[in-house]
């Protein structure tokens, strides 16, 4: 396979390595993986993370286990072994379907290395493409609310949401981030905070339950989010608190914008209750930990509500942001 190379993810000197996201921002830490248990460790403890991010990941390691020869079943194996990992990003899933219908094939080793490098090149593209669309939505001047992370470090490319942000930010002079800290990993407060510090983007990091008031306050311009999985209907599966986020920016009648690409939409769930909504260990929300250590603080045994994703209802969203266009219906016959 060619050498392939994104800001958390590269196919280098024969290698897939992932840079280990539960370390950031204090520790920059790269990993080679090179079997199908390793690669769902990382996933499952989203040391990889972000719903394009996944599906690449886990693309590369079989193509590399392709090139190493593994064989028809072990290589089936380990596309629906992978797949299983994590259930509510449907990127992962596009992925693991191409990658099971290049395993048909006669060259089924240079099929899989193949549509590997499609897959991931395709990302850099769709990302490139979503920035270009969602430019035409920022104002000079705007104060922008985002929650989780959706840039780079999620994607193959320039990301999603924080990709539209990044990509208006060469174009104006003055933007301005609210970030979602992102309880209870953290995403936002680590992940995005360390993107927009790098890109030299003005950022503020908020508690997730401060939105209310900073948009009653009228500090907030728009909402830009990502997404897991968009239905056919347009209602869509995010990080846990873009629901709370849509339902406030409606009161507030603030624009809420949701971007990704058109690898995150579903056609075959017709809406968001469709959507399989994964549930996180107890320890995540008892406590915290990463890179600065860790505490649990909740007394011991406390029952625990953990959903990694909630669904926002279409009629919440004021336009979804493909790489095709924006559309400010959910009509995607175009996607
Ligand atoms: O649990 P995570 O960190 O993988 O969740 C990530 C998100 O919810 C992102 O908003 C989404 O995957 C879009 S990333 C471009």
């Amino acid at each position: 396979m060619k050498e392939l190379i994104a800001a958390s993810l590269k196919f280098q000197a024969g290698k897939v390595r992932v840079l280990d996201q539960y370390l950031l921002p204090h520790q920059e830490v790269w990993h080679t993986c090179e079997d199908v248990a390793s690669m769902q460790n990382l996933i499952n403890n989203l040391q990889v993370r972000g719903a394009p991010l996944i599906g690449l990941a886990a693309t590369l390691l079989v193509a590399y286990l392709a090139e190493q020869g593994a064989n028809k079943q072990a290589l089936g194996e380990a596309i629906n072994a992978l797949e299983a990992t994590r259930p509510t990003a449907v990127n992962l899933k596009h992925c693991m379907d191409t990658l099971r219908q290049a395993l048909r094939q006669t060259q089924y080793v240079a099929a899989i290395v193949h549509r590997a490098e499609q897959l991931f090149e395709e990302d850099v593209t769709l990302c490139q493409r979503i920035g270009e669309h969602g430019v035409a939505l920022v104002d000079e001047g705007d104060n922008i609310l985002t929650h989780c992370n959706t840039g780079a470090l999620a994607t193959a490319g320039v990301g999603t949401a924080l990709g539209v942000i990044y990509t208006a930010a060469q174009q104006l002079s003055h933007l301005h981030v609210w970030v979602d800290e992102t309880r209870p990993l953290l995403q936002g407060g680590r992940l995005t905070a360390y993107e927009l510090a790098r890109w030299q983007i003005p950022y503020t990091v908020l508690c997730d339950n401060m939105a209310a008031a900073l948009m009653a306050a009228g500090k907030v311009d728009k909402v830009f989010v990502g997404a897991d999985r968009i239905a056919a209907n347009g209602d869509f599966a995010n990080k846990v608190g873009t629901y709370n986020l849509a339902v406030l920016a409606h009161y507030h009648d603030i624009p809420f914008y949701v971007v990704a690409p058109r690898t995150t939409f579903d056609a075959t769930c017709a809406h968001g209750a469709d959507i399989e909504i994964e549930q996180r260990s107890h320890t995540e929300v008892t406590g915290v930990s990463g890179s600065f250590g860790e505490c649990q603080w909740a007394p011991e045994n406390t029952p625990v509500f953990n959903p990694a994703f909630d669904v926002t209802p279409a009629s919440l969203v004021t336009a979804w942001v493909f790489d095709s266009g924006i559309y400010h219906e959910p009509n995607f016959a175009t996607i």
